[in-house]
């Protein structure tokens, strides 16, 4: 099988990459190659490699910045998924968008099912949304279309919370985290675990003629604020010789954090449909944390 990467220099990505399994032959362009940005080559690319699947994991991800830069990320969180789409339904392949919980407002209080309507609160949110919009809009059949939501990725490489948690404890005494945002912490290593269950029963369901869900959730189990999630990657980076001292961590409320950005207060995913269809285990976000910093490659 044929399987077009996108973002693969990205912290899912790498993990994409190095769980990927033998008999794929997975295509890995960087941004230079293949720029989401520019439609048109895009468009051509895709044409010309006619992948069997597309696996979108490039994305415009910098919360904050995406209020500032509304244009440059739509064109990217939007845009770009609908020429992938709009490709694929012409060279007849499938694609797989990772897609997030910030497509929700976040307040409601219990988790989000995979067929509740979207309602982003922020610019990232809205242009998620819309990639989902027009992914399903452009590939309507065939289990051609599939949207994968996670939450609070956190992996051992990349710009991500968990890395910059510990440098920050390495470096200060002190520092203060939100405690009123709720969601479920997710790994890249299960997730990339999760992409490829997904394209396995996918491909099952298509040789069996039925209908895979267009839309799924894939996160670790359990669910933490920024606080819980601080607290216990001090306890892991402890433990791991990764973080040298144990400095304090405050609890705050978002209002005393200095961003112009609304994020979703209760942002958990319920992902019971998803792993019982691919058949994955469940494991807390815990568990799936050590697993992945308990390696002595990683540099804070
Ligand atoms: N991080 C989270 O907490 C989180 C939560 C929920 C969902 N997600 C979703 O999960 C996916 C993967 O996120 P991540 O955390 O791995 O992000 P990441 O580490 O920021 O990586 C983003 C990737 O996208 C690439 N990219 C950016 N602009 C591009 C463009 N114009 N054309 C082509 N590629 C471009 C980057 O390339 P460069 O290396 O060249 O910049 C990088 O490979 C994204 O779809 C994101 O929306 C993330």
């Amino acid at each position: 099988m044929k399987i077009l990467l996108i973002g693969s220099t990205g912290q899912l990505g790498r993990e994409i990459i190095k769980s990927s399994p033998n008999d794929i032959f997975l295509i890995t362009p960087s941004r230079l190659e293949f720029d989401l940005n520019n439609t048109k080559k895009c468009f051509e690319y895709v044409l010309n490699l006619s992948p069997d699947w597309i696996i979108n994991s490039g994305a415009f991800t910098n919360v904050e910045r995406a209020e500032i830069e509304e244009e440059l990320a739509y064109k990217i969180n939007a845009l770009g998924p609908q020429i992938l789409a709009k490709a694929l339904s012409k060279s007849g392949g499938k694609l797989l968008q990772i897609s997030t919980d910030y497509v929700f407002n976040g307040r409601q209080n219990y988790p989000y099912k995979t067929d509740q309507t979207v309602s982003p609160i922020n610019k990232y949110g809205f242009s998620k949304a819309k990639g989902e919009e027009y992914i399903q809009q452009y590939l309507p059949g065939n289990n051609q279309s599939n949207i994968l939501r996670t939450s609070w990725l956190v992996g051992p490489n990349g710009n991500n919370f968990a890395l910059k948690i510990m440098k920050l404890l390495n470096d200060r005494d002190e520092i203060k985290v939100i405690y009123d945002q709720i969601s479920s912490p997710t790994t890249t290593i299960s997730l990339a675990d999760a992409i490829w269950n997904i394209i396995n029963k996918n491909e099952e369901y298509s040789r069996k003629n039925k209908f895979f869900p267009v839309i799924s959730h894939f996160c670790n189990d359990g669910v933490a604020s920024w606080y819980d999630f601080a607290v216990t990657i001090r306890e892991i980076g402890l433990k791991t010789g990764l973080i040298k001292k144990a400095g304090e961590i405050i609890p705050i409320k978002s209002n005393e954090f200095p961003s112009k950005t609304e994020r979703p207060k209760y942002s958990v995913l319920d992902t019971q449909k998803t792993k019982k269809i691919i058949g994955l285990k469940n494991s807390h976000w815990r568990n799936e944390l050590l697993k992945c910093f308990n390696n002595s490659s990683i540099k804070i």
